[in-house]
């Protein structure tokens, strides 16, 4: 079985680059399942109805983090549509920070999480540690495959959660910083890597335009989101390849660079 992890998605330009990349990708890696991180499709912050079901046919399961809600407040209805899931330790979530489903003979559990550390809303999330453990706790008979998408901001708590999970999860992917990482490894039939990257802008700063957010750091204000629409991209993603008794033989960083 081929898994194909892809970092967060960018804006009309990292939703373009997902199908022009994706549909000869599938093929070309024999992918059996896709899943992506999509909190950033509308614009860079959030999703809307439009903007999921346009990336949707390409993807198997999507994620998200802490712009869930940025641009859609009743996501609820949406939600029923799609496999997709907001980080459970979100306070005022939807409560849709897990899924259990059957791939082929196997149960497989999606979890998305969000860190705590340097991230705006922290107040408004519990533990993402504990919360592994309550949701994990639900599923253990199950014995399932289990596949945590933990969107945070440093590699410490990233790396911290993947020696806390480990005996427990099959694949801790990060996500959020837009910036691949090259710290791949499994530990116990374990993989994990601190982020994947990003899909979008490659002449940016992680998907943003580059006067935008110097802009931001000269002037202390926020920035403003101004996303190029087209040009160079890059696919920043992670293949791994599971045999038949779920035991994790191999993985690679899968980058691409396109234009569209
Ligand atoms: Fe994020």
């Amino acid at each position: 079985m081929n898994i194909l992890l892809i970092g967060d998605v960018v804006g009309k330009i990292g939703r373009k680059t997902i199908a022009k990349t994706l549909p000869d990708l599938r093929k070309k890696l024999s992918l059996d399942l896709v899943v992506a991180n999509v909190e950033n499709i509308a614009h860079g912050s959030g999703v809307t109805e439009n903007t999921l079901s346009e990336i949707s046919p390409f993807l198997d399961f999507m994620t998200l983090g802490d712009h869930t809600f940025d641009k859609e407040k009743d996501l609820k209805t949406i939600f029923k549509n799609y496999n997709i899931i907001h980080p459970y330790n979100i306070e005022n979530g939807i409560n849709s920070g897990y899924k259990l489903l059957k791939i082929g003979n196997k149960k497989f559990l999606f979890i998305n999480l969000v860190g705590k550390v340097f991230m705006k809303k922290s107040d408004n999330y519990f533990c993402p540690f504990s919360a592994f453990d309550d949701i994990y706790k639900k599923f253990k008979k199950e014995n399932p495959f289990v596949i945590v998408d933990f969107h945070a901001e440093t590699t410490s708590e990233k790396s911290a959660f993947f020696h806390y999970a480990n005996d427990r999860a099959n694949i801790i992917f990060g996500t959020h910083t837009h910036v691949p990482t090259s710290d791949l490894r499994v530990e116990n039939n374990c993989f994990f890597v601190s982020d994947v990257g990003m899909v979008g802008s490659y002449n940016s700063v992680i998907g943003s335009s580059y006067e935008s957010v110097i802009k931001s750091f000269l002037t202390e204000k926020p920035f403003k989101n101004e996303i190029p629409e087209d040009g160079e991209t890059i696919f920043n993603s992670v293949l791994l390849n599971i045999d038949s008794n779920y035991i994790i033989k191999r993985f690679e960083r899968v980058d691409i660079k396109s234009i569209v």
